[in-house]
């Protein structure tokens, strides 16, 4: 997607017919995907994310002799303007609230604010699982810290965004979207240890598949979805396990033998949880080696086995995503296939050989809107930097 028609040149016009200025600086913060390693980030986990050309740019100028900050997301239609000195609290628009609870950590008497006049604009589609939430979190605390000086470093950028998510949005979620957002790298995807947060970079080489998402259309919202439930049945299940082996520190160090010791006391629901986790923590490990090796057949295979586990023992797929993923394995050059992100709808994603892409994309449409009278979305997305400021010559 061209950045530059689709996101900046419509960013700067409205900033321009709104604050009648130029904005003085763009900052790009990409939505991400993730190959494998499904709500294991909560649960000391691996995860293998990318950042994807999927942007919300913010166009932002400073007003020094103000306080006042107005902040316009032009596809909404909306505009919020605040105090930037005052102590934030939630607002109704959900939009803005990722935003001040990352203003809310950072509101301390050594980091001095001044007004701002923004512009968002977008080309993640929301609710669709590709973390537009955590770009937007993770966008503003990124360029609060440029324009003030602030100094924070980039993994406190990630937390900083994770903790709005938790008190100003009310979901529990991990760390894996915020930090996909900002550590994001042309190319390569990212091998994230939840635990300890170190990360290391694989070649994205898919020798001639690609990665496709089919978005369902069934919009979600993690608020309302079964996220933070699924997080209880864990938490109970961990608890279960700790109490009988206090001497385990990370929980991918349980065994599916000690998990089964306890399954009793644990209850059907949690244990399926809990070991749902446990085997896909494992999978994610196969599956970083199985791309270093350009392995991609056996990668696909892990994709799919992700998709069983998510649907049957974790249950965050839905009658639409289990379709476009049943029916897209019948396909000739399609290596596996998964529900996507935190579940409940959303997109799925795809291991596609690129000649039989468009053969492949054409027979799913048709299927799934005979069967939902849905048009499914396709995107073609690009393994991206994370965020940055855009600082190449832009003409309107
Ligand atoms: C959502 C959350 C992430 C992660 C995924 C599931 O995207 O924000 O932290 O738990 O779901 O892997």
């Amino acid at each position: 997607m061209d950045i530059h028609e689709h996101l900046l040149r419509p960013a700067i016009e409205k900033f321009k017919a709104e604050f009648g200025a130029e904005p003085e600086r763009l900052f790009l913060s990409p939505g991400r995907i993730n190959i494998i390693g499904e709500h294991v980030d909560y649960s000391d986990g691996f995860v293998l994310p990318a950042a994807i050309d999927r942007y919300i740019c913010f166009a932002v100028r400073k007003t020094p002799q103000t306080n006042r900050c107005t902040i316009i997301a032009k596809d909404l239609g909306e505009t919020y303007t605040f105090d930037i000195t005052m102590k934030v609290k939630p607002v109704q628009q959900m939009w803005m609230n990722y935003m001040l609870g990352v203003l809310s950590q950072l509101q301390k008497p050594e980091n001095q604010f001044c007004g701002l006049e923004i512009v968002l604009s977008s080309t993640i589609p929301m609710g669709a699982g590709l973390s537009s939430s955590a770009a937007l979190e993770c966008g503003f605390a990124y360029l609060l810290n440029e324009l003030f000086d602030l100094q924070i470093p980039k993994k406190e950028i990630a937390v900083i965004g994770q903790k709005s998510e938790h008190a100003f949005a009310g979901v529990q979620c991990g760390i894996m979207d915020q930090f996909a957002s900002v550590f994001g790298k042309e190319n390569k995807v990212i091998m994230l240890d939840c635990h300890s947060l170190d990360y290391q970079y694989f070649d994205a080489d898919l020798r001639g598949y690609s990665l496709l998402l089919f978005d369902s259309c069934v919009k979600h919202s993690h608020l309302t979805s079964g996220y933070n439930e699924r997080r209880k049945d864990v938490e109970h299940g961990k608890k279960i396990l700790w109490k009988n082996f206090p001497e385990i520190k990370k929980f991918r160090d349980f065994t599916l033998a000690m998990l089964d010791q306890v399954k009793e006391e644990m209850g059907a629901v949690s244990y399926k949880r809990c070991l749902y986790l446990l085997k896909e923590i494992k999978r994610v490990e196969l599956a970083a080696k199985a791309i270093s090796e350009g392995n991609i057949e056996y990668m696909g295979r892990l994709l799919t086995e992700t998709h069983d586990g998510l649907s049957t023992e974790f249950e965050v797929s839905c009658k639409e995503l289990d379709f476009l993923v049943e029916n897209v394995l019948q396909q000739e050059g399609v290596l596996g296939a998964r529900i996507m992100g935190g579940g409940f709808g959303g997109c799925s994603i795809n291991l596609i050989r690129e000649n039989k892409a468009e053969e492949v994309i054409k027979a799913i449409s048709e299927k799934y809107l005979e069967n939902f009278n849905i048009r499914m979305k396709v995107y073609h997305v690009k393994i991206s930097d994370g965020i940055k400021e855009y600082t190449n010559e832009y003409i309107i």
